[in-house]
């Protein structure tokens, strides 16, 4: 088995790998020792490779890592041969992530082999998808019935299409907000838009910002970096207007003073650094669906 996107997921699947990473928190087993699991970044990551290879770790796995700048996809190796290449290794399970959508599947034809994807350009990244879910879920008990307000750069964000796919399947309400450049109306999405941060922002249980993926091309979408915080950064101020209880969450990583402020991401309604700890039980309890019943 291979996961592609989140939404490839039924809701009764989703809820049995967040239950199954409850279990795994903390823990270490040997479900798969004698497997060996590679990871294949095209793209820049820090949180999702290291989880990926520290839970692959803690479940006993053997792990290699690629890296195209020190690799001979430097020297012009195809995409192809690059993949086609780690998969004769003898490994069981490719983690990849490449700007383009797609490479994930592509991968598990070339191979054969079980692929996870750690993030496709704009599309998919559904193994952090399951990561907020866990987040929110440790937070509030259930998903179900959350207000949730999605924030900032959604054109480029796969972040916000795996949320945007799984939290209404899941019983949550979402609300998109953020300047028509990254928001275009009529929406694609099902989902309530709003250009008023400020009202959004009191309303929610959670209120999640996007990164300005400025890789992507974004800052040319607004006008400068302190106009777009003033009319949809999360500043201080504005997060004060947020009920009790009610949380922050960023999927990583951040530009401070961008979308959101310092004192926000940092102060006690954050749970940033709850999202990144959750991604190693998630990643294993994916890995382990994926592979260790496989064989
Ligand atoms: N959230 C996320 O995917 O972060 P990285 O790019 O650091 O992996």
């Amino acid at each position: 088995m291979s996961l592609f996107d989140i939404a490839d997921l039924s809701p009764a699947e989703i809820i049995e790998i967040l239950d199954r990473a409850e279990a795994y928190a903390g823990k270490r087993t040997d479900e798969l020792a004698e497997k060996t699991v590679a990871t294949l970044f095209f793209e820049n990551s820090t949180r999702t490779r290291l989880s990926f290879e520290l839970a692959a770790t803690r479940l006993g796995s053997e792990v290699v890592s690629f890296t195209p700048e020190s690799s001979s996809a430097a020297k012009g190796e195809s995409l192809r041969d690059t993949i086609q290449t780690v998969g004769a290794l003898g490994v069981d399970l490719l983690i990849i992530r490449h700007r383009n959508v797609g490479v994930a599947e592509m991968a598990n034809r070339w191979t054969g082999l079980p692929v996870i994807n750690a993030g496709d350009g704009r599309r998919a990244h559904p193994t952090q998808t399951l990561l907020d879910l866990l987040t929110m879920r440790r937070r509030f008990g259930t998903v179900a019935g959350l207000s949730v307000a999605i924030v900032g750069d959604i054109a480029n964000s796969r972040v916000a299409r795996g949320m945007l796919d799984a939290l209404p399947r899941l019983g949550s309400r979402v609300t998109l907000v953020g300047p028509s450049t990254f928001l275009p109306e009529p929406s694609p999405w099902s989902a309530s838009v709003s250009r008023d941060l400020d009202s959004v922002v009191a309303g929610a249980d959670v209120v999640y910002m996007l990164r300005v993926q400025k890789e992507r091309g974004a800052t040319a979408a607004y006008p400068s970096d302190a106009s777009y915080s003033r009319r949809f950064g999360l500043t201080e101020e504005r997060a004060s207007l947020m009920k009790p209880g009610a949380v922050v969450m960023h999927p990583g990583p951040i530009n401070r003073g961008v979308e959101i402020a310092s004192s926000v991401a940092d102060g006690e309604r954050s749970l940033i650094l709850d999202q990144v700890r959750n991604g190693v039980p998630v990643r294993m309890a994916v890995m382990a669906s994926e592979v260790g019943e496989r064989h």
